[in-house]
């Protein structure tokens, strides 16, 4: 490595588990460049002090994980209008006058891997239900208004949770109890997991596909395992489903491109080498 390394990291707390590290190595390998991506820890103490002096870190730029993406947003200079609508950033750079510039890929993600997994299908003009009302939702939420969807109905656990999205996103988005799923589902074109039910380890997420259209799409953003209980039962009845991992590969690819120039895919072998 040259004293030119460019070096980018995954900073949060904690960061250990963090699959960002094996993606950006994989595409810097693939692409031959001279970069490096690592782990910062940033303890919820430093993490005011480590964002307002991003610059000090001797990174060009990084990923945010929880519980940093407010904290981050905050010390930025300058927002994309997702990090704007979420107050929440997941990628920072430093521009040309060394100003921090933040912005939330996590939506971007979701419809990349959308639109790699399902191509050809418009998700425009329809009604998706989100189950969910957390950090990911939000996310999810602001990707499929800006896609064009027109009606968004978030079903959670704590309702007021889900109403806190409504009073955020708008008169297009409206928030249920659990137990109005069924009822939702009729007329679904899209349908969310954001829990994490169903992932390795909780409970599974048991729910009643029966109203849902044959049509309709089922996505899960858990993707430990990858086929969950939740896209085996729509396969088996017909729908097409798309699995989560490709969301946190699609979200890392903005940074990737911002930092070290190349634009890169996300190919069998990653989705292979992360899982
Ligand atoms: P993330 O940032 O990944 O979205 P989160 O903010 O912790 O994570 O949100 C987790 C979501 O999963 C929430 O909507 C949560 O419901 P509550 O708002 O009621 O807590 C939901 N969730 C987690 N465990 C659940 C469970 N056992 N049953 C139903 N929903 C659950």
């Amino acid at each position: 490595m040259s004293g030119e390394t460019r070096k980018a990291a995954i900073t949060g707390f904690p960061v250990d588990q963090s699959r960002s590290p094996l993606v950006h190595g994989y595409w810097l390998k693939k692409h031959g460049l001279d970069g490096e991506y690592g782990r910062v820890s940033v303890t919820p103490e430093r993490a005011d002090a480590f964002y307002e002096d991003f610059a000090a870190s001797g990174l060009i730029g990084a990923n945010v994980t929880v519980p940093h993406k407010e904290v981050a947003a905050a010390a930025c200079a300058h927002l994309d209008d997702a990090a704007k609508a979420m107050g929440a950033a997941n990628t920072l750079w430093l521009d040309e006058t060394g100003a921090l510039c933040g912005a939330n890929t996590d939506g971007l993600g979701f419809l990349g891997n959308l639109d790699q997994l399902a191509p050809g299908w418009d998700p425009s003009n329809g009604t998706a239900v989100v189950m969910g009302a957390g950090g990911a939702a939000r996310a999810i939420i602001w990707a499929l208004l800006s896609r064009g969807f027109t009606a968004v109905h978030i079903v959670n656990r704590t309702f007021e949770k889900a109403k806190v999205l409504e009073y955020q996103f708008g008169s297009k988005t409206k928030a249920y109890a659990w137990d109005k799923l069924g009822t939702l589902l009729g007329e679904t074109d899209l349908l969310v997991n954001t829990t994490a039910l169903g992932m390795t380890g909780k409970a599974s997420l048991k729910i009643d596909l029966e109203p849902l259209p044959v049509s309709a799409l089922v996505t899960d953003i858990v993707y430990v395992p990858l086929e969950t209980d939740l896209l085996k039962q729509a396969q088996k009845r017909g729908n097409k489903t798309v699995d989560g991992l490709g969301m946190l590969l699609h979200q890392a690819v903005p940074g990737f491109e911002r930092w070290f120039g190349v634009r890169p895919e996300v190919d069998k072998e990653l989705r292979d080498l992360v899982l």
